[in-house]
């Protein structure tokens, strides 16, 4: 049965880039892509993020022009995150129905309906804390509050769906959010949102640039008490996972996605059929993009290698910084 060299050389199926081609079975697809936007108040503000060259803060006003460009390149969505106008301990912007979200998502859907709308489900770019959820203190240490936090979470997502958000996406690592905001969902009577789970989701310091462009920094201590310890056990991460889709998640999420390879192809390979999605998070984009300005690396070839290997490794959606410039250099 098994054959060696001679009679077997691999080399042939590379010389000709045709049987290259026929033989690669990971692609990258425009429809796969979705491109973060970070959203603000004000008027004409297009605010570039210093850490993350390319990308913005944008106004309500100008958001038009970029949601036009994602539909038009035929991307899979946009994921929504908002800086609110005020900031509160509550985050009381993320729970109303004029906050910062409903109004771009309204802006998005009138620009574009067939274009998917994602929003991010999370208190920390809205509290003056930065914390993810209302915080208590427990035995002498202030933490978020998991359940208290439940409820504002549900009334997050029922008012971003009824903005028109097509899929929301908790990222806030509480135990029971999934399931706390499938019945909000429910209750308001959309049934029909998927929700988007950031089932394994670790404390990571890739996420720096990002919480400079959502203006989301922890103001005291980190999130190490919700969010995944980046050396617990992959088992953590399925039983994450098995949680969230027992508790009602249509898309579950790996987050890093190129330092956390390996636990993304464990949960491809535990649960096969359950949509996956990864995401190339800001860090993960900033680095490669400076050493591509100081001539270091050619940031084309190592964005498609990057994002190459999530999907080889397991990640049926990818969401990058990158989605625009993938269509482009794919084209
Ligand atoms: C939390 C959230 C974060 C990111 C997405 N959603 C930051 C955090 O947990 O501190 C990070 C994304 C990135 O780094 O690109 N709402």
């Amino acid at each position: 049965m098994s054959s060696s060299f001679p009679t077997t050389r691999l080399r042939r199926l590379r010389y000709h880039p045709a049987v290259r081609r026929l033989v690669r079975e990971t692609n990258l697809s425009p429809s796969q892509m979705i491109l973060p936007l970070f959203v603000r108040t004000g008027r004409g503000v297009r605010q570039e993020i210093s850490s993350m060259p390319g990308n913005f803060q944008l106004s309500l006003d100008l958001l038009p022009d970029e949601i036009r460009q994602a539909a038009d390149l035929g991307l899979g969505g946009v994921l929504l995150f908002g800086i609110p106008a005020e900031k509160d301990p509550l985050g009381s912007d993320a729970t109303s129905e004029n906050g910062i979200i409903p109004q771009a998502v309204r802006v998005a859907k009138d620009t574009a309906p067939d274009l998917l709308v994602v929003t991010d489900v999370c208190f920390c770019e809205y509290t003056d804390h930065g914390h993810c959820g209302a915080l208590a203190d427990r035995s002498g240490r202030v933490d978020v509050d998991n359940d208290a936090t439940l409820e504002m979470l549900a009334r997050q997502a029922a008012t971003h769906a009824k903005a028109g958000a097509d899929v929301v996406a908790p990222s806030g690592m509480m135990d029971g959010m999934v399931g706390a905001i499938r019945r909000g969902l429910d209750s308001a009577g959309f049934l029909h949102v998927p929700i988007m789970s950031y089932a394994a989701k670790y404390a990571s310091a890739f996420y720096g640039p990002f919480r400079e462009a959502a203006e989301s920094a922890p103001q005291f201590g980190d999130r190490r008490s919700y969010q995944m310890d980046p050396a617990s056990a992959a088992g953590q991460a399925i039983r994450e996972v098995e949680l969230d889709l027992a508790e009602g998640a249509d898309i579950v999420m790996v987050k890093p996605a190129l330092p956390y390879l390996d636990i993304l192809c464990r949960i491809r390979q535990q649960f096969p059929g359950v949509p996956l999605a990864a995401y190339n998070v800001s860090g993960e984009f900033s680095m490669l993009k400076a050493a591509a300005r100081q001539g270091w690396l050619d940031e084309k070839a190592v964005a498609l290698e990057s994002l190459t290997a999530i999907r080889r490794a397991g990640a049926d959606i990818l969401i990058t910084y990158w989605a625009k410039d993938v269509v482009r250099w794919l084209a």
